[in-house]
């Protein structure tokens, strides 16, 4: 690895965590080449991106159509058909709810757009004392500033300390760990009924919202809300005028089988929803904020949404998340994502039968997570001392894998690593890909056997 003037992202990542990773030269559908030669499949999308997989020609083309036609137009001074397309393609896809569709360049943006416009909101009409957030812990909700003092990790509070805001944190509604006393249902209820007494705590008129995510990333490892949960936190929303957000950057645009993950809750929709990544599929930076009509027509006549980044809305953007969401319809992408993600469960839970160190599997669609554990009739987690994520990591780089797996938290709350290939693989590539994670687990057990107390005749 160079350390030269220009060197890599990786240079800024700790030299703890520091092995060689792949320079990859060329990608395809669920495939990447390295320099050397050597394939590997995909796993997680990258960190959940790439869902319409890689390498798509129409859309490459799409965007250099678009680059050759007309390739800047400043959204305070000129208005461009990619951007009145694209905002009116979400906002179909998404339904009644979301009729104003605010695009950014990536999640962390997208989810500040949606805490300004909710703060703006509320000033703007007289309720300048509600400024409080809740979120779960754990959470993430992104990299800027505002977005890490919202994200539920305590390990960043050294570094919030004195600088940011912090949200105010309730439990994550964990279903493969409950404390002693409680069924998964019990415990996930008593999760919701934490936000109500956190909200009286801090007095219902300061609280302006609660942002969750439907379907986690890293920071839970794909836990799914359910809807007895989520039925649970609209009513205490709705109860208590807090804004209800949810972040579904990571979990959607088609990625759990519905197009967005909230879909499933009929009953439980989103004042905002926040999308991002599936969205350009990694073809371009593109976060959408989705909006209620009502609302951003009455703060439009009074002060104006005053709040934009030079990028917002770029045509070269906006022409490329049209292209991508023409190959979603093009391969049936969303319900692909439900019947593929049923298959490759099953063919994960078959895995988990081998491999003694898979202590649950989770998620819904093509979202899913392992977590691996030392033990798993104890649930226990591997010592500090043999980071399973990084040696999942590296086992798979020698298997043909790409596996996303970060410690988060410092592993206090288990460690896991993401299943989310892109929505366009086929049976075949699933069934190549639980061949080459098997190696990848038979590796890993023999590195992890030290740490491991197999109590479980399996
Ligand atoms: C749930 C969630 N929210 C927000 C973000 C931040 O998005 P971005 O990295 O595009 O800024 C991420 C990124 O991983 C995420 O998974």
């Amino acid at each position: 690895m160079t350390s030269s003037p220009g060197a890599p992202q990786d240079v800024f990542y700790a030299r703890t965590n520091i092995v060689p990773l792949p320079l990859i030269v060329r990608a395809e559908g669920v495939r990447m080449w390295d320099d050397a030669g050597t394939e590997y499949l995909d796993v997680s999308s990258g960190p959940v991106v790439s869902n319409i997989g890689h390498g798509n020609a129409r859309v490459a083309d799409a965007m250099a159509a678009q680059a050759k036609t007309m390739d800047f137009a400043y959204s305070r001074v000129a208005r461009h058909q990619p951007n009145i397309d694209l905002t009116a393609r979400i906002s179909a896809m998404a339904g009644p709810g979301y009729e104003r569709v605010a695009l950014a360049s990536g999640g962390s943006e997208a989810m500040e757009i949606a805490l300004k416009f909710l703060r703006q909101y509320v000033v703007a009409t007289g309720q300048p004392q509600r400024h409080r957030i809740i979120t779960l812990s754990p959470s993430y909700h992104g990299g800027t500033i505002a977005t890490l003092a919202i994200t539920g990790d305590a390990s960043l509070d050294p570094f919030l300390e004195g600088f940011a805001v912090k949200s105010e944190r309730i439990p994550a509604p964990f279903q493969y760990r409950v404390p002693t006393g409680h069924t998964p249902q019990s415990y996930r209820m008593a999760c919701a009924e934490a936000l109500e007494a956190k909200i009286l705590e801090l007095g219902s008129e300061t609280v302006l919202a609660f942002v969750v995510e439907p379907v986690g990333g890293l920071a839970t490892g794909a836990v799914v809300l359910e809807e007895d949960y989520a039925n649970r936190i609209r009513e205490i929303c709705t109860q208590h005028q807090v804004y209800l957000v949810y972040d579904e950057i990571l979990c959607g645009t088609g990625r759990t089988g519905c197009f967005l993950a909230s879909h499933a809750w009929p009953d439980a929709r989103a004042d905002l929803v926040v999308l991002a990544k599936g969205l350009g599929s990694g073809y371009t930076p593109l976060g959408a904020v989705l909006m209620p009509k009502a609302m951003v027509d009455d703060l439009s006549n009074r002060t104006g949404f005053n709040f934009s980044h030079t990028y917002n809305a770029n045509p070269i953007t906006c022409a490329t998340g049209l292209a991508v969401l023409d190959e979603y319809e093009r391969g049936d992408l969303v319900n692909a994502a439900a019947m593929r993600g049923r298959a490759l469960r099953a063919r994960l839970d078959d895995l988990a039968e081998k491999h003694p160190s898979i202590g649950d599997i989770r998620g819904k669609g093509l979202l899913m997570a392992v977590e691996l554990v030392a033990d798993r009739v104890s649930k226990t987690s591997f010592p500090a001392e043999f980071p399973p994520t990084e040696h999942i990591r590296i086992c798979g780089l020698k298997h043909g894998l790409i596996i996303y797996s970060r410690r988060t938290a410092n592993g206090a709350n288990g460690d896991w690593f993401i299943v989310a290939p892109p929505l366009t693989i086929t049976e075949d590539e699933c069934d190549e890909l639980v061949e080459r994670l098997d190696a990848t687990l038979t590796g890993f057990e023999a590195l992890a056997a030290p740490y491991m107390t197999v109590s479980d005749p399996l």
